[in-house]
């Protein structure tokens, strides 16, 4: 995928153009008229869709590295925009030790890889932002008009309305796409490229028959992600952290966090020796900087926006809110034909995208090397994991699996640890058949309620103490507590634990690997500002960029709450995380496909 910027005319863009039709009567005798304008409008895609191809195919070639090195050296440096609320720039990303200069490098490729188009202009009235009710999407015809085939891809076109109907001519809106059908309890998600000019298109795989519904959703307008982008730079202090301090008969309670302003107050040191991840806290006035005795979530800063951006973040006005068709919603797809599916794949080779699965009869069916096992009953999982041991690090999201597990097998029997509720560390063991089960949290920052200055440790440190081999499985799931803070921080993180991760594979061949991705999760005004999945898909890109390659199996979360029809959740429903889990399994304990 690459980006690209296309030139539309003018008749290219009337035909998805909905300030033609504004107003209920103009709507209603639009919808008679729609087949007629409908084949108006997808000739001009067409002819739109050709020019992108051919476009995007020549940007991919000559958009040089060095540029793309230049671009993101900018990105990562240049203060942005006008906001002078909080002239202050990302004072947390570069704190810590230095990066070296390898370190550097891969951190601009990284942001480069997510970069993210900004609107031209800020600050900006309501009534020019994207509005998801005004911007309407089309399903283009299959090549040649022919009918649809399991094997095809198919694409939808989108475009980009303001308030007052008007189409808009930059990207960066964030949308997410949905092909599915209830009735087969299949679904996929589909890859949205950006045209970086109003214009979007989601690319679905066919592939499974009958007929499937298209579902388009504006997550947050282009103009809300830049406020969510400043959020990140200058407000990592917007979820905050706290920790007691005690010695004697003596306590005190201070704020602590990843960074803190220099120069204000004594501050407590507790950057990591072995990982060089760092952590303050404001030293307490009377106790020393060890009598620190846990770590707590703090709370969450308020205030965060003007009132015009507010506006920027409403539910059911421009926060996760469909868009509408123009013209059909659904598609039928027919069996495969042999013959057709090699040419249509070798022609839109270029922007073919292959999602990591999909969901088909509720069950996930991943497209990657293995065949998908079931794992119904947990005889069949006590079998698969019989003498095995699993260690999973993470936030709550893995947390999940370990408590799915101890539920779900019951020769499992959860080990009493006397940890606090939700924070762990667990322990379930089944001595029968040999098998441990262990789930900690990772290091600060973490948003837990209370948890021991003891067991706050890194991911990285936990995986060097691991002996590993063919009998230990690891688990991480690592994003949701990052999304307040520059992605730097969490570039940082990632590379220690794959570090480790390396280290471990590498004396100790066989050691099984798993990687849970960030998953969507519910928005409402103010969660967006703190836990937006625009923050999460930004983390999930450098995630997978950072496993790419490695012998670590990636379970794609994102994937699999995008293409499922439940709402959106931070903590995925247990039908997901059974297919998750399903996942896993299928990874420890089957074969490889035969092709
Ligand atoms: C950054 O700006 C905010 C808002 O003005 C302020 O509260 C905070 O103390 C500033 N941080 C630093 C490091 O100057
Ligand atoms: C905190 O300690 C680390 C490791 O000793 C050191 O590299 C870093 O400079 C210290 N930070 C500050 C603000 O002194
Ligand atoms: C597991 O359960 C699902 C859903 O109930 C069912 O479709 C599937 O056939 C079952 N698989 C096995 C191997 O039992």
């Amino acid at each position: 995928m690459c980006d690209t910027i296309v030139m539309v005319t003018a008749e290219n863009e009337m035909g998805l153009d909905p300030g033609k039709a504004r107003g209920s009567n103009m709507c209603r005798s639009l919808s008679k008229y729609a087949p007629v304008f409908l084949v108006l409008a997808l000739s001009g895609l067409i002819f739109l869709l050709r020019n992108i191809h051919t476009l995007e195919r020549l940007n991919c070639q000559t958009v040089s590295t060095f540029y793309n090195l230049q671009n993101s050296l900018h990105s990562a440096f240049t203060p942005e925009g006008p906001s002078s609320l909080y002239r202050n720039q990302t004072y947390c990303a570069h704190l810590g030790q230095e990066p070296s200069p390898d370190e550097l490098l891969e951190e601009h490729y990284l942001l480069d890889s997510i970069s993210w188009p900004e609107p031209p202009a800020r600050p900006i009235s309501l009534s020019r932002t994207s509005d998801p009710t005004h911007s309407l999407f089309a399903i283009l015809p299959a090549e040649g008009g022919k009918e649809w085939r399991v094997g095809n891809q198919m694409e939808a076109l989108v475009q980009i309305h303001d308030f007052q109907g008007r189409p808009k001519h930059h990207g960066g809106d964030f949308l997410l796409a949905r092909l599915h059908s209830p009735e087969l309890g299949a679904g996929v998600a589909g890859q949205v490229l950006d045209h970086r000019n109003g214009f979007y298109s989601a690319l679905f795989p066919l592939l499974w028959e009958g007929t499937s519904r298209v579902e388009v959703t504006l997550v947050h307008s282009s103009e809300a992600v830049a406020v969510l982008r400043r959020l990140r730079e200058e407000r990592p202090d917007r979820v905050f952290f706290k920790s007691l301090f005690r010695s004697g008969f003596l306590s005190e309670t201070t704020v602590c966090n990843l960074c803190l302003p220099a120069g204000q107050q004594p501050l407590c040191n507790y950057t990591d020796l072995r990982t060089g991840e760092p952590w303050y806290c404001y030293k307490p006035k009377l106790l020393g900087c060890n009598t620190r005795i846990n770590h707590f979530k703090g709370g969450y800063q308020k205030h965060l926006l003007t009132n015009k951006e507010a506006l920027l973040f409403q539910s059911g006005v421009n926060i996760k809110v469909a868009i509408h068709a123009s013209g059909s919603n659904s598609i039928t797809v027919l069996p495969e034909e042999k013959a057709e599916v090699e040419s249509s794949s070798a022609r839109s080779e270029s922007v073919r995208v292959l999602p990591s699965g999909y969901y088909f009869q509720g069950s996930w069916r991943p497209l990657g090397e293995y065949a998908m096992h079931q794992f119904n009953d947990s005889s069949a999982i006590t079998q698969c994991l019989k003498g095995k041991v699993l260690y999973m690090y993470g936030d709550s999201t893995v947390r999940q699996w370990f408590e799915y597990l101890n539920a779900f097998v019951p020769e499992l029997k959860e080990f009493n640890l006397h940890s606090p509720k939700n924070v762990g560390p667990y322990l379930a063991v089944d001595s029968t058949h040999n098998i441990m089960l262990q789930y900690r949290c990772h290091g600060p920052p973490i948003r837990f309620s209370t948890v021991a200055s003891s067991e706050m440790r890194y991911v990285a440190n936990e995986l060097d103490g691991l002996s590993g081999g063919p009998d230990t499985v690891v688990v991480l799931s690592v994003w949701a507590h990052f999304s307040t803070f520059p992605v730097e921080v969490y570039i940082r993180r990632l590379r220690h634990i794959r570090r480790a991760v390396l280290r471990l594979l590498d004396r100790a061949p066989g050691t099984k690997v798993v990687v849970r991705s960030a998953n969507l999760q519910a928005l409402d005004p103010e969660v967006s500002l703190y836990n937006s999945d625009w923050f999460s898909l930004q983390l999930d890109g450098v995630l997978r960029a950072m496993f790419k390659g490695l012998d670590v199996l990636l379970v794609d979360a994102w994937e699999m709450t995008a293409a499922h029809h439940l709402p959106h959740a931070l903590h995925p429903p247990p039908t997901i995380v059974k297919n998750m889990i399903d996942t896993m399994l299928t990874h420890i304990c089957s074969q490889k496909k035969k092709s």
